[in-house]
C-alpha cells in the first residue's frame, strides 16, 4: 500500500487528478505576471505560434497525498473551442459569404456588416474570405480554435 501511495506520488497519474482550464487574461499582461501562468492569447497555427502554460491541478477525493493536493502542472497549450467548425464555416462561406454570414458567425461582426451592405465585395471579398478561410487567415475572432470532427 505504502510503495502505491509513493508511486501516485511521484507519478501523479492522470486518472487521479483534474486540473482547470488555462486562466485567460485577456491580454492583460500585468495579471499574468501577477498570478505567475495563464495566457495572454489564444490559439494560433503552428505549434510555435501558441502559447503554453502552467494550470492549476489537484488531486481527486479519496487519493491520499503527502504533497500538496493542488499543483501546477506546466506546458499546457492555450488553445479553447467555442464551437466552429471549419466545414461549417467554409460552407457559410461559399454559399452565403455574400452575406457576410460566415464573418457574422466567426464574431467578426464589423466587417462582416461591411461585407453584407458590399453585398461580399461585388464577389471580391466573397472570394478573397474563401481563400482567407483555407489559408489560416480567417479564425473565430474570440481566438478559439476550430473543433475536430472525429
Ligand atoms: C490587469 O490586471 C491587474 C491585476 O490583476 C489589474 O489591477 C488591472 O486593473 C488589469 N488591467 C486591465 C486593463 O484590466
Amino acid at each position: 500500500m505504502t510503495v502505491i501511495l509513493i508511486l501516485l506520488l511521484i507519478y501523479r497519474p492522470d486518472e487521479f487528478i483534474e486540473c482547470e482550464d488555462p486562466v485567460d487574461h485577456v491580454g492583460n499582461a500585468t495579471a499574468s505576471q501577477e498570478l505567475g501562468y495563464g495566457c495572454l492569447k489564444f490559439g494560433g497555427q503552428a505549434y510555435s505560434d501558441v502559447e503554453h502554460t502552467s494550470v492549476q491541478c489537484r488531486a481527486l477525493d479519496g487519493i491520499e497525498c503527502a504533497s500538496p493536493r493542488t499543483f501546477l502542472r506546466e506546458n499546457k497549450p492555450c488553445i479553447k473551442y467555442t464551437g466552429h467548425y471549419f466545414i461549417t464555416t467554409l460552407l457559410y462561406s461559399f454559399f452565403l459569404g455574400c452575406f457576410g454570414v460566415d464573418r457574422f458567425c466567426l464574431g467578426h461582426t464589423g466587417t462582416a456588416v461591411g461585407k453584407l451592405l458590399t453585398l461580399g465585395g461585388l464577389g471580391i471579398w466573397w472570394f478573397v474570405d474563401l481563400i482567407l478561410l483555407i489559408a489560416g487567415g480567417l479564425m473565430p475572432s474570440d481566438g478559439s480554435n476550430w473543433c475536430t470532427i472525429y
